[in-house]
Protein backbone atom coordinates (compact mmCIF):
# COMPACT_ATOMS: atom_id res chain seq x y z
CA UNK A 1 0.00 0.00 0.00
CA UNK A 2 1.29 3.65 -0.76
CA UNK A 3 0.36 6.60 1.01
CA UNK A 4 0.63 9.94 -1.16
CA UNK A 5 0.18 13.16 0.82
CA UNK A 6 0.05 15.94 -1.01
CA UNK A 7 -1.02 19.76 -0.06
CA UNK A 8 -4.73 19.94 -0.81
CA UNK A 9 -8.08 18.92 -2.72
CA UNK A 10 -7.29 20.31 -5.64
CA UNK A 11 -3.42 19.16 -5.93
CA UNK A 12 -4.90 15.46 -5.15
CA UNK A 13 -7.11 16.30 -8.28
CA UNK A 14 -4.83 17.02 -11.00
CA UNK A 15 -2.32 13.87 -9.25
CA UNK A 16 -5.19 11.45 -9.73
CA UNK A 17 -6.20 12.77 -13.20
CA UNK A 18 -2.37 12.53 -14.25
CA UNK A 19 -2.26 8.93 -12.90
CA UNK A 20 -5.32 7.62 -14.64
CA UNK A 21 -3.61 9.67 -17.88
CA UNK A 22 -0.62 7.36 -17.26
CA UNK A 23 -2.21 4.44 -16.71
CA UNK A 24 -4.49 4.43 -19.76
CA UNK A 25 -1.83 5.91 -22.21
CA UNK A 26 0.83 3.02 -21.27
CA UNK A 27 -1.90 0.10 -21.31
CA UNK A 28 -2.52 1.89 -25.22
CA UNK A 29 -6.25 0.57 -25.57
CA UNK A 30 -7.38 -0.23 -28.70
CA UNK A 31 -10.27 -1.86 -30.67
CA UNK A 32 -10.52 -5.26 -29.04
CA UNK A 33 -8.12 -4.05 -26.19
CA UNK A 34 -9.77 -1.80 -23.63
CA UNK A 35 -8.47 -0.39 -20.63
CA UNK A 36 -11.35 -1.18 -17.56
CA UNK A 37 -11.97 2.04 -15.41
CA UNK A 38 -13.77 1.58 -11.87
CA UNK A 39 -15.15 4.85 -10.99
CA UNK A 40 -16.89 6.44 -7.93
CA UNK A 41 -18.99 9.40 -7.51
CA UNK A 42 -19.25 12.50 -4.67
CA UNK A 43 -18.08 15.55 -4.11
CA UNK A 44 -14.22 14.30 -3.77
CA UNK A 45 -13.44 13.12 -7.31
CA UNK A 46 -15.18 16.36 -8.97
CA UNK A 47 -11.70 18.10 -9.63
CA UNK A 48 -10.41 14.53 -11.22
CA UNK A 49 -13.13 14.57 -13.63
CA UNK A 50 -12.82 17.57 -14.70
CA UNK A 51 -9.26 17.52 -14.88
CA UNK A 52 -9.72 14.62 -17.58
CA UNK A 53 -12.06 16.30 -19.86
CA UNK A 54 -9.59 18.93 -19.59
CA UNK A 55 -7.00 16.17 -21.09
CA UNK A 56 -9.44 14.72 -23.88
CA UNK A 57 -10.68 18.27 -25.21
CA UNK A 58 -6.88 18.59 -25.58
CA UNK A 59 -6.24 15.89 -27.47
CA UNK A 60 -4.20 14.11 -24.86
CA UNK A 61 -6.76 11.38 -23.80
CA UNK A 62 -9.15 9.67 -25.63
CA UNK A 63 -12.09 7.18 -24.09
CA UNK A 64 -12.98 5.38 -27.06
CA UNK A 65 -11.39 2.17 -25.89
CA UNK A 66 -12.21 2.78 -22.05
CA UNK A 67 -14.76 0.38 -20.70
CA UNK A 68 -16.09 1.82 -17.12
CA UNK A 69 -17.67 0.64 -14.59
CA UNK A 70 -19.57 2.28 -11.75
CA UNK A 71 -19.52 1.58 -7.74
CA UNK A 72 -22.98 2.39 -7.05
CA UNK A 73 -25.99 3.66 -7.59
CA UNK A 74 -29.27 4.54 -5.37
CA UNK A 75 -31.98 2.03 -5.30
CA UNK A 76 -35.65 3.78 -6.50
CA UNK A 77 -34.27 6.93 -7.29
CA UNK A 78 -35.31 7.98 -11.25
CA UNK A 79 -32.03 7.74 -13.81
CA UNK A 80 -32.65 11.94 -14.02
CA UNK A 81 -32.82 12.83 -10.97
CA UNK A 82 -30.00 15.30 -10.22
CA UNK A 83 -28.66 13.37 -7.26
CA UNK A 84 -28.62 9.82 -9.45
CA UNK A 85 -25.32 8.55 -9.94
CA UNK A 86 -26.62 8.16 -13.67
CA UNK A 87 -27.15 11.78 -13.96
CA UNK A 88 -23.67 12.37 -12.40
CA UNK A 89 -21.80 10.11 -14.16
CA UNK A 90 -23.26 11.70 -17.21
CA UNK A 91 -23.44 15.48 -16.42
CA UNK A 92 -20.23 15.40 -14.84
CA UNK A 93 -18.10 13.54 -17.13
CA UNK A 94 -19.33 10.79 -19.73
CA UNK A 95 -21.23 13.22 -21.91
CA UNK A 96 -18.09 15.69 -22.04
CA UNK A 97 -15.53 12.95 -23.89
CA UNK A 98 -15.81 10.13 -26.43
CA UNK A 99 -16.87 7.23 -24.36
CA UNK A 100 -19.47 4.88 -26.15
CA UNK A 101 -22.20 4.57 -23.98
CA UNK A 102 -22.65 1.40 -24.08
CA UNK A 103 -18.98 0.59 -22.62
CA UNK A 104 -19.96 3.17 -19.57
CA UNK A 105 -21.83 0.79 -17.04
CA UNK A 106 -23.80 2.49 -13.96
CA UNK A 107 -25.98 0.17 -11.86
CA UNK A 108 -29.41 0.11 -12.58
CA UNK A 109 -31.19 0.73 -9.17
CA UNK A 110 -35.11 0.77 -10.36
CA UNK A 111 -34.09 -2.90 -12.65
CA UNK A 112 -37.15 -5.24 -11.57
CA UNK A 113 -34.83 -7.87 -10.16
CA UNK A 114 -32.27 -5.99 -8.03
CA UNK A 115 -30.41 -9.27 -7.35
CA UNK A 116 -29.95 -10.00 -10.93
CA UNK A 117 -28.90 -6.62 -11.64
CA UNK A 118 -26.18 -7.47 -9.27
CA UNK A 119 -25.64 -10.38 -10.98
CA UNK A 120 -25.18 -8.76 -14.32
CA UNK A 121 -23.02 -6.67 -13.38
CA UNK A 122 -20.60 -8.45 -11.92
CA UNK A 123 -20.60 -10.92 -15.20
CA UNK A 124 -20.45 -7.75 -17.22
CA UNK A 125 -16.95 -7.48 -15.06
CA UNK A 126 -15.87 -10.90 -15.52
CA UNK A 127 -16.62 -10.57 -19.21
CA UNK A 128 -14.56 -6.96 -19.97
CA UNK A 129 -11.56 -9.15 -18.50
CA UNK A 130 -11.36 -7.30 -14.97
CA UNK A 131 -11.02 -3.79 -13.39
CA UNK A 132 -7.36 -2.39 -14.60
CA UNK A 133 -7.62 0.70 -12.23
CA UNK A 134 -10.44 0.77 -9.43
CA UNK A 135 -10.88 4.60 -8.58
CA UNK A 136 -12.95 4.94 -5.42
CA UNK A 137 -13.89 7.57 -2.46
CA UNK A 138 -13.98 6.95 1.31
CA UNK A 139 -16.96 8.38 3.91
CA UNK A 140 -16.13 9.61 7.07
CA UNK A 141 -16.99 6.21 8.39
CA UNK A 142 -14.52 4.23 5.82
CA UNK A 143 -16.88 3.11 3.68
CA UNK A 144 -15.80 2.35 0.14
CA UNK A 145 -18.51 2.21 -2.13
CA UNK A 146 -21.54 1.60 -0.17
CA UNK A 147 -19.77 -0.91 1.90
CA UNK A 148 -20.93 0.38 5.20
CA UNK A 149 -19.25 -0.31 8.63
CA UNK A 150 -19.95 -4.29 9.14
CA UNK A 151 -20.24 -5.44 5.59
CA UNK A 152 -18.07 -8.36 4.46
CA UNK A 153 -14.41 -7.74 3.31
CA UNK A 154 -15.63 -10.30 0.11
CA UNK A 155 -18.69 -8.83 -0.47
CA UNK A 156 -20.15 -8.85 -4.54
CA UNK A 157 -22.02 -6.29 -5.97
CA UNK A 158 -25.02 -6.46 -3.96
CA UNK A 159 -28.34 -4.60 -2.25
CA UNK A 160 -27.31 -2.59 0.56
CA UNK A 161 -29.05 -0.82 3.00
CA UNK A 162 -27.52 2.56 3.80
CA UNK A 163 -25.91 3.51 7.40
CA UNK A 164 -27.24 6.00 9.34
CA UNK A 165 -23.72 8.13 8.92
CA UNK A 166 -24.02 7.71 5.24
CA UNK A 167 -27.69 8.78 5.25
CA UNK A 168 -26.75 11.96 7.29
CA UNK A 169 -23.18 12.51 5.21
CA UNK A 170 -25.64 12.31 2.03
CA UNK A 171 -28.65 14.49 3.21
CA UNK A 172 -26.54 17.83 2.30
CA UNK A 173 -27.35 16.31 -1.54
CA UNK A 174 -31.52 16.02 -0.99
CA UNK A 175 -31.98 19.38 0.69
CA UNK A 176 -30.92 18.52 4.46
CA UNK A 177 -33.67 16.23 4.44
CA UNK A 178 -32.92 12.78 5.82
CA UNK A 179 -36.05 11.17 4.89
CA UNK A 180 -35.18 12.31 1.33
CA UNK A 181 -32.60 9.60 1.20
CA UNK A 182 -32.89 6.78 -0.62
CA UNK A 183 -32.39 4.05 2.18
CA UNK A 184 -30.93 1.43 0.24
CA UNK A 185 -28.08 1.20 -2.68
CA UNK A 186 -26.46 -1.01 -5.45
CA UNK A 187 -23.06 -1.23 -4.36
CA UNK A 188 -19.73 -3.92 -5.62
CA UNK A 189 -18.44 -5.46 -3.00
CA UNK A 190 -15.46 -4.99 -1.60
CA UNK A 191 -14.11 -8.28 -3.23
CA UNK A 192 -15.40 -7.25 -6.16
CA UNK A 193 -12.99 -3.87 -5.95
CA UNK A 194 -10.64 -5.98 -4.42
CA UNK A 195 -9.99 -8.06 -7.35
CA UNK A 196 -9.35 -5.09 -9.44
CA UNK A 197 -5.37 -5.05 -10.53
CA UNK A 198 -4.86 -1.58 -8.97
CA UNK A 199 -7.01 0.72 -6.64
CA UNK A 200 -6.96 4.36 -6.09
CA UNK A 201 -8.71 5.66 -2.97
CA UNK A 202 -8.64 9.97 -2.87
CA UNK A 203 -9.29 11.06 0.76
CA UNK A 204 -9.75 14.43 1.24
CA UNK A 205 -10.69 16.95 4.20
CA UNK A 206 -10.25 16.61 7.95
CA UNK A 207 -13.65 14.78 8.13
CA UNK A 208 -11.99 11.85 6.54
CA UNK A 209 -8.97 12.09 9.15
CA UNK A 210 -10.03 9.47 11.11
CA UNK A 211 -10.84 7.30 8.44
CA UNK A 212 -7.69 7.39 6.98
CA UNK A 213 -6.12 6.63 10.25
CA UNK A 214 -7.69 3.62 10.81
CA UNK A 215 -7.25 2.76 7.31
CA UNK A 216 -3.39 2.70 7.28
CA UNK A 217 -2.11 2.35 10.93
CA UNK A 218 -5.13 0.15 12.12
CA UNK A 219 -5.52 -3.70 11.38
CA UNK A 220 -7.87 -4.30 8.78
CA UNK A 221 -11.41 -4.08 10.22
CA UNK A 222 -14.66 -5.13 8.26
CA UNK A 223 -15.56 -1.81 10.76
CA UNK A 224 -13.79 0.41 8.59
CA UNK A 225 -14.12 -1.42 5.35
CA UNK A 226 -11.29 0.67 3.52
CA UNK A 227 -8.71 -1.22 5.50
CA UNK A 228 -9.32 -3.66 3.55
CA UNK A 229 -6.95 -2.39 1.09
CA UNK A 230 -3.89 -2.93 3.24
CA UNK A 231 -4.05 -6.21 1.92
CA UNK A 232 -4.29 -5.38 -1.84
CA UNK A 233 -0.73 -5.89 -3.66
CA UNK A 234 -1.37 -2.57 -5.48
CA UNK A 235 -3.28 0.13 -3.39
CA UNK A 236 -2.47 3.75 -3.87
CA UNK A 237 -4.25 5.88 -1.15
CA UNK A 238 -4.07 9.67 -1.91
CA UNK A 239 -4.99 12.53 0.07
CA UNK A 240 -4.44 15.97 1.29
CA UNK A 241 -2.62 17.18 4.37
CA UNK A 242 -5.73 17.78 5.99
CA UNK A 243 -6.82 13.93 5.88
CA UNK A 244 -3.69 13.39 7.99
CA UNK A 245 -4.56 15.26 11.15
CA UNK A 246 -5.05 11.93 12.71
CA UNK A 247 -1.94 10.27 11.50
CA UNK A 248 1.00 9.77 13.35
CA UNK A 249 3.63 12.13 13.02
CA UNK A 250 5.75 9.20 12.00
CA UNK A 251 3.64 7.74 9.24
CA UNK A 252 3.51 10.90 7.46
CA UNK A 253 6.95 11.56 7.56
CA UNK A 254 8.00 8.29 5.83
CA UNK A 255 5.35 8.31 2.91
CA UNK A 256 6.18 12.03 2.41
CA UNK A 257 10.03 10.72 2.31
CA UNK A 258 8.97 8.52 -0.68
CA UNK A 259 7.04 11.24 -2.99
CA UNK A 260 9.66 10.85 -5.36
CA UNK A 261 9.08 7.62 -5.54
CA UNK A 262 5.46 8.35 -6.16
CA UNK A 263 5.96 10.83 -8.55
CA UNK A 264 7.80 8.16 -10.55
CA UNK A 265 4.40 6.97 -11.13
CA UNK A 266 3.20 9.44 -13.17
CA UNK A 267 6.17 9.31 -15.46
CA UNK A 268 4.45 8.07 -19.15
CA UNK A 269 7.46 5.49 -20.25
CA UNK A 270 5.82 4.10 -23.35
C1 LIG B 1 -19.41 7.08 -4.39
C2 LIG B 1 -19.09 6.19 -3.29
C3 LIG B 1 -18.83 6.65 -1.90
C4 LIG B 1 -18.16 8.01 -1.82
C5 LIG B 1 -17.99 8.45 -0.38
C6 LIG B 1 -17.35 9.81 -0.28
O1 LIG B 1 -19.61 6.37 -5.60
O2 LIG B 1 -19.08 5.03 -3.53
O3 LIG B 1 -18.04 5.71 -1.23
O4 LIG B 1 -16.92 7.92 -2.47
O5 LIG B 1 -19.22 8.47 0.27
O6 LIG B 1 -18.16 10.78 -0.83
P1 LIG B 1 -17.64 12.28 -1.01
O7 LIG B 1 -16.57 12.23 -2.05
O8 LIG B 1 -18.83 13.05 -1.48
O9 LIG B 1 -17.13 12.70 0.31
Amino acid sequence: MRLIILEDASVVADWAAQFVLQRITQFAPGPGRHFVLGLPTGGTPLGMYRKLVQFHKEGRLSFKYVTTFNMDEYVGLPREHPESYHYYMWNEFFKHVDIDPNNAHVLDGNAPDLAAECRRFEDLIQQAGGVHLFIGGIGPDGHIAFNEPGSSLVSRTRVKTLAYDTLDANKRFFGNDMSKVPRQALTVGVGTVMDAKEVMILITGVHKALALAKAVEEGVNHMWTVSAFQQHPQALFICDEDATLELRVKTVKYFKSLMVEHNKLLEITR
